[in-house]
């Protein structure tokens, strides 16, 4: 039984920041591979303005197929009303919006500032509300730039753990905290998730990590000791928000993997299978630039998944 749940967001916000596109039947292929590796949960797209970002175009298309492999839980990203509306007509199982706590990086991002947004998130809430049971999906914001913003620089506790409470009381059904641009360490973690799931409770699900400053696994362990048991990660490191200036990949999957299966913690998720996806991954975007400590070392001798 997997105590770690990985959501995939590499075919949404590694290829959303990569320099190469990667053609729909390469995404395909590799979130089918994810999928048989175990990854249960992936993001696999956003429905934003094609023009703006050229790489989630093919959204649509995309969620259509992952819905049909088996156990496989399909999130996509919305910025706002509309592109609610399109996630919830391809079908999507959730859908996550991004809500920033630095004023700079919200009208930077979504062209609204943060209490804009959550009003547009509730929208979305109320929308939901009138939809039929089987076509209503699960809703998360993610509290993006929660420890600091290249723009805006600190980012006050507070006004996380206000946006937090905001969100929940828009009635979604989850709150993440996302480093956005990788400036938190250990420490900052663990205080603000206690923090924040001090006035929100159950509802503070996942930690959404960049690697950018190489603290992106110590700051995985640091939510996992402060009991965080969902995780965002890329495969291969891809990552990083567009409209964030110096943002840069994600905690890597492979790596975050071996971090808990050899800590003898189960994510479900088979190391060797998810290495093979990897190479699908590097086959369709092969001038991009990936990361990765596992790629690179392989798994050592003799180790043993957890049980
Ligand atoms: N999907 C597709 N088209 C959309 C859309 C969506 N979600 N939202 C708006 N549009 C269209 C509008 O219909 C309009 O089209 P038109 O010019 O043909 O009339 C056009 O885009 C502009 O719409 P507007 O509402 O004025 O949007 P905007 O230009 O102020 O941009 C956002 C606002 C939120 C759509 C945009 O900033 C955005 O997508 N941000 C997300 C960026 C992102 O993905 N960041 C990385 C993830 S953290
Ligand atoms: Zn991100």
């Amino acid at each position: 039984m997997r105590q770690i749940f990985i959501c995939e967001v590499g075919p949404r916000d590694g290829l959303q920041n990569a320099h190469h596109l990667m053609p729909t039947e390469a995404k395909k292929a590799w979130i089918a591979s994810m999928a048989t590796a175990g990854i249960e949960e992936i993001e696999v797209g956003s429905f934003v303005p094609p023009k703006l970002i050229p790489a989630m175009a093919d959204t649509a298309e995309i969620v259509s197929f992952a819905l049909t492999l088996p156990n496989l839980k399909v999130v996509a990203l919305a910025p706002n009303v509309k592109g609610f509306e399109r996630a919830v007509v391809s079908g999507a199982h959730k859908v996550t919006f991004p809500v920033s706590a630095s004023r700079a990086h919200s009208l930077a991002n979504v062209r609204m500032t943060p209490e804009q947004m959550v009003e547009e998130v509730r929208r979305c809430v109320e929308l939901r509300s009138q939809l039929r049971a089987n076509t209503d999906p699960e809703i998360e914001a993610g509290v993006s730039t929660a420890f600091g913003c290249t723009m805006q620089g600190e980012v006050p506790e507070d006004d996380v753990v206000r946006l937090a409470v905001m969100l929940a009381e828009a009635g979604v059904d989850c709150v993440a905290l996302a480093d956005t641009v990788g400036y938190a360490n250990p420490s900052q973690v663990r205080r603000l998730f206690a923090k924040v799931r001090k006035e929100i409770g159950g509802k503070l699900e996942a930690a959404h990590l960049h690697n950018t400053r190489g603290l992106g696994l110590a700051n995985a362990l640091a939510a996992y000791e402060e009991g965080v048991r969902h995780f965002d990660s890329s495969m291969g490191g891809l990552g990083g928000c567009p409209f964030a200036p110096g943002a840069s990949g994600n905690v890597i999957t492979e790596d975050l993997v071996f971090m808990f299966e050899s800590m003898g913690v189960p994510t479900g998720i088979d190391l060797d299978k998810l290495m093979e996806a990897r190479k699908l991954m590097v086959a369709a975007i092969p001038e991009e630039p990936v990361y990765g400590h596992m790629a690179l070392a392989g798994v050592p001798k003799g180790f043993r998944a957890a049980v």
